[in-house]
């Protein structure tokens, strides 16, 4: 593959566990890091936004309504509110009082136990918001494992910008025209396209990789769509369920 440490040498793919172990643990927590760490996933994906006062934090949603018993913007909450949130109860009681992480919590969790972390910057930044995110990653000396991702090309350029050393991945819901001139454009490692469109036209992948460029797919969670997006050369997959497609990957 263009980019060996997405693909460890030998496996079929690279796995990469959807904030987290999300089939089994509340998402974007560091329990759900943990479990997909020990499913055996290359990269933990995680998905960062600021706290009304800056700091970077891992959560999905625009608001804290779906996965915690708060109420409200993430955005208009700062960093002493959102700690005091439990995002572990709507998932299963058992992981009552599961705080959201800050960004640096999950970086230094990482950092001890071990793994890489697939970070996806969720929504519009700000230059001095993606700084600051650049910022945490350095102080805690995980510039080496972390891959950034984003739907948002200026969030890429903020990056690519402020940390050059920094692989960057450019999600997609459907395709580009032209995949390889825009990642050329944006100076990326990979492409990470939605998995239906991406199987809609399998030749992008080769030429992804004629120009140097990984594809990882998302969200994946069933054998026959792994097999298929194996067998058109995907890097990685993107997938709640760790465990299972390490299990597959192992089988083949
Ligand atoms: O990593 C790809 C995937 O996370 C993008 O969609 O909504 O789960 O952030 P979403
Ligand atoms: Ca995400």
């Amino acid at each position: 593959p263009p980019n060996g440490y997405l693909r460890p040498e030998g496996a079929p793919v690279g796995v990469i566990a959807h904030r987290g172990a999300s089939s089994a643990a509340p998402e974007n927590t560091l329990v759900s890091q943990e479990v997909g760490r020990r499913a055996g996933a290359d990269f933990i994906e995680n998905d960062v936004q600021p706290s009304k006062d800056g700091v970077p934090f891992i959560l999905h949603d625009k608001t804290v309504d779906r996965t915690t018993e708060g109420v409200g913007n993430i955005r208009d909450l700062t960093a002493a509110q959102l700690k005091g949130l439990d995002a572990g109860s709507w998932f299963a009681p058992h992981y009552r009082g599961a705080p959201i992480p800050t960004l640096a919590e999950q970086l230094a969790d990482l950092r001890t136990r071990g793994g890489n972390l697939l970070l996806e910057i969720k929504g519009a930044h700000t230059r001095d918001e993606v700084a600051r995110i650049v910022e945490v990653i350095r102080a805690e000396r995980m510039a080496g494992r972390v891959f950034v991702q984003s739907f948002e090309v200026d969030a890429l350029r903020h990056t690519r910008d402020l940390a050059p050393e920094l692989p960057l991945g450019l999600l997609r819901s459907t395709l580009d025209a032209d995949p390889v001139a825009i990642a050329k454009d944006l100076h990326l490692t990979a492409y990470n396209p939605n998995h239906t469109a991406l199987l809609a036209r399998p030749g992008v992948v080769a030429d992804l990789h004629e120009a140097g460029v990984a594809v990882m797919a998302w969200t994946v969670n069933s054998a026959s769509s792994w097999k298929s997006l194996e067998a058109i050369g995907v890097d990685s997959i993107i997938t709640d369920k760790p465990a299972e497609l390490a299990g597959w990957n192992d089988a083949l």
